[in-house]
């Protein structure tokens, strides 16, 4: 499934990534900067928090519990979009998901 991974300043990235896999270890693995990751997906650090596009917010769902408190913590601002990428996990529906990097996480 492809992920689309925009940075702050609107470049893009796509990569090809495994059903399966997180959208951060995608990003991670695929050398897409500004997402950092420091816990490696262990939902304790919120370096790997993104925007999921609007068109796919529903498919990917809300934030979990102790997601949604980690997100508090993040560097950047909250919207009702913020999910962290760790916790994402990619599907087939997912394909063509976009998600926007926040600008504090370079
Ligand atoms: Fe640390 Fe996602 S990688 S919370």
């Amino acid at each position: 499934a492809k992920v689309i991974y925009i940075g702050s300043a609107g470049e893009e990235y796509a990569v090809e990534a495994s059903v399966g896999d997180t959208v951060m270890a995608a990003a991670v693995r695929n050398g897409v900067p500004g997402i950092v990751a420091e816990c490696g997906g262990n939902c304790s650090c919120a370096t790997c928090h993104v925007y999921v596009g609007e068109e796919f917010a529903r498919a990917v769902g809300p934030a979990h519990d102790m997601e949604d408190d980690l997100l508090d913590m993040a560097v950047s601002e909250r919207r009702a979009t913020s999910r962290l990428s760790c916790q994402i996990r990619i599907t087939e529906e997912l394909d063509g998901l976009t998600v926007e990097i926040p600008p504090e996480q370079p």
